[in-house]
């Protein structure tokens, strides 16, 4: 596992889009996982610039993202579809048909799991971006005595509906499950990028990266991945 501190989060977003770049300079057909939250948005604008100066095309590229709220359409801009293409998707060349996210509104739920499953099974992603939550989940993994190797349907913790209430005008407007690809899915990635940043996740992160591998803190299961990238700023790391 690698680890990087850097001293301003303008330093680290530049660093993390500039591992997307390099990637698709040696492998324009890169399969890209990607997420959502807070965390990336700095990162998607890097790249948007990258590729707004002709450094980077993602025209051969393919992206998978790690999840999807149940309940809400595209159009909602709470989705994850709407997030991924107001953030990164309109604004760089990646054909539409290319880019995706577990549908949330699918009639059969289960069905949709496995065919996001399989699509994931026939093209091993090359890097996954990844957030990290307050208790530790990744993607919508969320802390549990047993995880979930594939995608699932699962239901969101208080403490995650609370941390997404801001994005909402209630708390009950905020989606009580999620899609998500499982830790299994995540860990079959090449390489791992963990971005996290701020003060009120050094604990987490403390506990993710060198504490006991345990399925109560998803992201510690990334401790046995060969290939882990971890980017964090001065906040976030300052535990460590
Ligand atoms: C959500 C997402 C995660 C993300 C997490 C942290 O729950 N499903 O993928 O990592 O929030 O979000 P933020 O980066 O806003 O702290």
């Amino acid at each position: 596992m690698i680890i990087r501190l850097f001293d301003t989060r303008e330093e680290l977003d530049q660093y993390a889009a500039g591992l997307f770049v390099e990637l698709l300079s040696v492998k324009p057909d890169a399969v890209l996982g990607l997420a959502t939250g807070s965390t990336p948005i700095g990162i998607y604008e890097k790249i948007v610039d990258s590729y707004n100066k002709g450094q980077v095309t993602f025209k051969d590229a393919t992206t998978y993202n790690l999840d999807e709220y149940v309940g809400l359409p595209r159009e909602n801009e709470q989705s994850y579809a709407y997030f991924m293409n107001h953030h990164l998707f309109r604004h760089i060349d990646i054909p539409a048909e290319r880019t995706y996210l577990p549908n949330g509104l699918a009639a059969d739920p289960a069905a949709e799991c496995a065919r996001y499953d399989g699509m994931l099974l026939s093209r091993q992603v090359d890097i996954q971006l990844l957030g990290l939550g307050h208790n530790g989940h990744i993607g919508f993994n969320e802390p549990d005595r047993e995880l979930h190797a594939g995608t699932h349907i699962v239901d969101l913790q208080k403490e995650t509906l609370e941390a997404n209430a801001r994005f909402f005008a209630s708390m009950d407007d905020v989606p009580k499950q999620a899609i998500t690809m499982g830790v299994g899915s995540i860990l079959k990635a090449k390489t791992i990028l963990l971005v996290v940043k701020g003060a009120d996740k050094a604990e987490i992160v403390k506990r993710a990266l060198q504490g006991p591998i345990t399925t109560e803190v998803p992201a510690s299961l990334l401790q046995t991945h060969a290939n882990v990238i971890v980017l964090l700023d001065q906040e976030a790391g300052r535990l460590l």
